[in-house]
């Protein structure tokens, strides 16, 4: 008996804003964009739609596929920075719209690696009989809070929600390895200071634009090189594989350079590596469950493949898992 994904759904909005109009909203070009990330487009929710509305989507896509009823999922693991509000969770929303009512629901705050930390909860909530069925989500919203203004983070990121459903099966399919880290001493490099407890939101923080994310793009780029590639390195070795056993990496999507530079460490050439950052840019945790979407759906990988995800965001946090799709 191993865990499978039984079904496995994502939902992008529909809008799409591309390089070409942002030259038109910031000091920044088309050209600048495509060459130092690899984006070309990304999608943007409507301001009537949340976090939980993109989430649900996925979730009824994801749940389509896996051929079972909302009823039947035990629990709904949302990773999400962008929730509809502090409380109640994001997971609580989505477990409302889907009328998953004997689902137990929260969120996890782990970024843009939120997705991989949430395989390693469902992985252990279904090997300890806490739950049979369970829902990972990663999903997001980070129009809502993107600075329009500036052109250091406006333009990397998109909204999208990615949704898998785990279950015991008597299959060869099964999460092989997970490997997660962190470091919170270099979290002032990707973070949003305002709002919480520490700068609760005033007419000060807004006018300071606290509420919006702040990046030290230059000094992340070295440190998610290093982090996804070891942490890369790390789910193969704890798997007991080897980086030839891997038939597809699926990296989080933050930079079509900084993929190239972990696809260098691996020693994998990039055709065995997943990119469609091009067409949906950031979208945090919602990157490698999307990206594992379409990739089983292009039919780069079928069942029986063996991919590994892995990511890396604010915290700092990282994490890689193998999966035997
Ligand atoms: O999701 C996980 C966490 N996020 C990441 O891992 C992101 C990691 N970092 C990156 O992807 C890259 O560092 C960025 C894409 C954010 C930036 O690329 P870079 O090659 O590191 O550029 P830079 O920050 O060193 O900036 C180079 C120049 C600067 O101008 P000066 O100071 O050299 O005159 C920036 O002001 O590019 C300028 N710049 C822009 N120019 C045109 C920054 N953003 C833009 C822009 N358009 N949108």
């Amino acid at each position: 008996m191993g865990i499978e994904i039984i079904g496995i759904g994502s939902y992008l909005p529909e809008k799409i804003l591309t390089n070409t109009e942002l030259e038109k909203m910031v000091d920044t070009t088309d050209e600048w964009i495509t060459t130092r990330t690899g984006i070309k487009e990304r999608r943007i929710a409507k301001d009537t739609e949340a976090t939980s509305d993109l989430a649900i989507h996925a979730a009824k896509r994801a749940i389509k596929k896996a051929n079972i009823s909302a009823l039947d999922l035990d629990a709904i693991i949302v990773a999400t920075i962008t929730p509809d509000m502090f409380f109640p969770s994001t997971a609580c929303f989505v477990q409302k719209g889907l009328g998953a009512k004997n689902a137990a629901a929260f969120d996890i705050a782990a970024a843009c690696s939120g997705f991989i930390y949430g395989l390693a909860i469902a992985k252990s909530f279904i090997n300890s009989d806490t739950c049979k069925t369970v829902m990972v989500l990663g999903a997001e919203k980070l129009s809502s809070i993107v600075d329009w203004t500036d052109r250091n983070i406006c333009v990397l990121l998109g909204d999208g929600a990615g949704a898998v459903i785990l279950k015991k099966t008597n299959s060869t399919s099964d999460i092989l390895s997970t490997y997660l880290g962190a470091d919170g001493n270099a979290g002032d490099l990707l973070y949003i200071p305002g709002g919480g407890s520490r700068n609760p939101a005033t007419h000060k923080t807004v006018d300071e634009r606290l509420h919006y994310m702040k990046m030290e793009g230059n000094k992340l780029f070295k440190i998610a090189v290093r982090a996804m590639a070891d942490s890369a390195k790390k789910a193969i070795e704890l798997a007991g594989i080897t980086r030839d056993d891997v038939k597809l990496i699926i990296p989080h999507q933050a930079n079509i350079r900084i993929v190239e530079a972990v696809a260098r460490q691996l020693g994998v050439p990039m055709d065995k590596v997943f990119l469609n950052i091009q067409k949906y840019g950031n979208t945090s945790s919602a990157t490698t469950p999307i990206a594992l979407e379409e990739a089983i759906y292009e039919g780069k990988v079928k069942k029986g493949d063996i991919v590994v995800l892995v990511a890396f965001g604010g915290g700092l946090t990282w994490g890689a898992t193998a999966i035997r799709l």
